[in-house]
């Protein structure tokens, strides 16, 4: 099993049989109330009727076409749709099927893009300490959650990390973005000077890292980031598989924080998590150097049997419906106070040591047990389970993100079965 303690998980094991809207069904009967949208995925809430029957309708109707060479109208309405909601300026769009795969796309785009135009010497990625950008080779080696890493060789070269934006010393128990650690962007500066900007492709960063257990970035750190990058020449990747489709309040992160980066890796809310797909936005700029030489040929050697898959196209069509009409890419603003104000009233119970949220994300750090790192927050994870509630965790963070249509009692029913959870644990 992915990411799963798989002899804990074989000897309790933990299913679900059905879903609908802010709830799981268990195999034995129970309601579990959903507190991390899947996995930061069902964005809309579950099992919502429009995308059931646009899946089963597209289905019938053309099953699959060849993603190379040929086309059909969904994708291109689709890749249409996203330029509306994406920030202005990112116009053209590549699928894929997941983040992992978004990200490599963006990578890939990244590096060739320099090199079409006549700076082959920009090579160099960087990344940043405590990122998670999926799993392929790419992804862990512009990443920086060491247990995601360290099995797997040498990585890619000629990849730097920025150091990550998390300091409890300073930040703990703030609501919304920390106040100290901009200075930390200017890590880039240190960066560039070293390797000097020529060899640089990209800097990739969450605007929020979530997988890392929830880092909010300190105020005003991104757009110094977009400053820097802008200055030197190098492009800017959000990886927005989390903060993509309303998670912060707004269509994307990139909205939320005022800053448009160059390339947008999306995923997870592009289907409602329904059916694996993601889609990497980038400018007209970075599109239109690739369309040069004879028509014939193919300009970016790049794509999936998937890309644009049918049946995930119209899935992800019936999602964005489903988000306009129900107002979903921005109810998180509406949300976020209450969100904000239930989560931190954790303050004080057992092992909590740090709050913080943006949005209808959340964390609640806890203290670890000394030399059991991760099995104080595990043993969260389970008695919130057992008692009703789904909630995440990484190391001891337990992380929150639940669906965009939740309501303000249910925000309320959720924190109180953290709060159950926290009091009864060691
Ligand atoms: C920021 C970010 N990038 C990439 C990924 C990888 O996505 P996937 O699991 O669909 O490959 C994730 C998954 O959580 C993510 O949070």
């Amino acid at each position: 099993m992915p990411f799963t303690a798989n002899r804990q998980y074989k000897k309790a094991p933990r299913m679900f049989v059905a879903a609908k809207d802010m709830h799981y069904t268990t195999n034995d009967g129970r309601q579990v109330l959903d507190g991390t949208a899947g996995l930061w995925c069902v964005n809309a809430g579950h099992a919502r009727p429009r995308i059931v029957e646009a899946i089963a309708k597209q289905a019938a109707e053309l099953d699959y076409a060849p993603a190379f060479q040929m086309g059909h109208p969904k994708a291109f309405e689709l890749a249409n749709r996203l330029v509306d909601i994406a920030p202005e300026g990112l116009d053209h769009v590549l699928f894929t099927n997941s983040g992992s795969e978004s990200v490599e796309t963006a990578l890939k785009v990244a590096l060739a893009y320099h090199r079409v135009k006549g700076e082959g010497a920009r090579t160099r990625l960087i990344g940043r300490e405590r990122a998670y950008h999926g799993v392929n080779f790419g992804g862990i080696s512009v990443g920086g959650i060491v247990t995601n890493r360290k099995m797997f060789g040498t990585l890619l070269s000629g990849v730097d990390h920025m150091p990550h934006t998390h300091n409890l010393a300073k930040n703990a128990f703030s609501r919304g973005l920390p106040e100290h650690g901009l200075d930390l962007a200017d890590e880039l500066e240190r960066i560039v000077t070293l390797h000097d900007a020529s060899t640089i492709a990209a800097v990739i960063v969450e605007p929020v890292a979530g997988s890392t257990g929830v880092l909010i970035p300190p105020a005003g750190y991104l757009k110094r980031l977009r400053e820097i990058t802008k200055k030197h020449g190098i492009l800017l990747i959000f990886d927005e598989v989390i903060t993509g489709f309303g998670r912060l309040g707004t269509p994307f992160g990139a909205d939320y924080f005022d800053v448009v980066p160059d390339i947008m890796v999306t995923a997870k809310g592009l289907t409602n998590g329904i059916i694996p797909m993601g889609a990497v936005m980038v400018s007209a700029e970075i599109h239109d150097a690739f369309m040069q030489g004879p028509e014939h040929v193919i300009e970016f050697f790049h794509g999936y049997t998937y890309s644009g898959n049918p049946v995930a196209s119209a899935a992800a069509l019936a999602t964005l419906e489903t988000y306009k009409e129900e107002g979903l890419l921005t109810r998180g603003a509406e949300m976020a106070k209450a969100w904000e104000d239930a989560l931190h009233s954790l303050k004080g119970e057992p092992h909590v040591i740090d709050i913080r949220n943006i949005g209808l994300v959340g964390a609640i750090e806890l203290e670890p047990i000394a030399g059991q790192p991760t099995k104080r927050a595990f043993s969260a994870f389970l008695k919130a389970y057992e008692t009703g509630y789904l909630i995440r965790t990484t190391g001891d963070i337990i992380a929150m993100s639940p669906p965009l249509i939740i309501s303000e009692s249910q925000i309320g029913e959720l924190v109180d079965g953290v709060r159950a959870a926290l009091r009864s644990i060691d």
